[in-house]
């Protein structure tokens, strides 16, 4: 199994999920660690009452900076022996040197089929849009603003009397299958990359 740091901001749906599978036997992966940027994130109880080792909040404010604030991260998933960084509704930009750092160890859940509707607003993005199908988007983190190659994508209806909620709702589904299934896909699977393209070994 291979060790997991997982960064979050909000309420950690996403985290809980793959501590479940986890706990399951269903996701070869160690979570060891999970980093918040905000004292309030529901994600920091969910990882406490799941019984994660390393539960840390950072508060931005304590640094001079986003460097300083990806540098003490980068450290702590250093001591921690983290392999891979998931992020899970982690809502502060990384980076460039945080990215070079964890180079193709920084996975991300994004709530539209990219390369449609990047940025923080994607379900709202999509809805304004008007498309008629949105989903999630699990891709590897490069410099690129939710712009990292694609490791999985699931799509699900718009519907006419959606709202915001609604549709990240009817999204979140799909997410809570998706990454578990993912992580566990990269941890027994593997994968290589061609160009943009991620290539599963089977
Ligand atoms: C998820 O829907 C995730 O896709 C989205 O935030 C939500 C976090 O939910 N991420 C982004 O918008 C990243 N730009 P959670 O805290 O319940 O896991």
């Amino acid at each position: 199994s291979k060790s997991i740091a997982v960064m979050a901001s909000g309420r950690g749906s996403n985290l809980k999920v793959i501590l479940d599978a986890v706990a399951a036997g269903e996701c070869p992966v160690d979570v060891r660690l999970v980093i918040c940027d905000r004292g309030d994130a529901k994600a920091l109880d969910i990882a406490r009452a799941a019984g994660v080792a390393n539960v840390i909040y950072l508060n931005p404010k304590d640094y001079d900076g986003r460097e300083q604030f990806d540098a003490e991260c980068a450290d702590l998933l250093d001591r921690h022996g983290c392999q891979w960084i998931v992020l899970a509704g982690y809502m502060r930009i990384l980076s460039s040197s945080f990215v070079r750092r964890f180079r193709g160890r920084i996975i991300n859940i994004h709530p539209s089929i990219l390369p449609a509707f990047t940025g923080a607003r994607a379900v709202e993005d999509a809805l304004a849009y008007g498309v008629k199908l949105s989903g999630c988007t699990v891709h590897l983190v490069d410099e690129v603003l939710d712009g990292g190659p694609i490791l999985a994508q699931s799509i699900v209806p718009v519907l006419d009397d959606d709202n915001r909620d609604s549709l990240h709702a009817r999204i979140q589904i799909e997410e809570h299958k998706l990454y578990p299934a993912t992580l566990k896909r990269m941890v027994e699977d593997g994968f290589t990359i061609e160009g943009r393209r991620v290539i599963w070994a089977s």
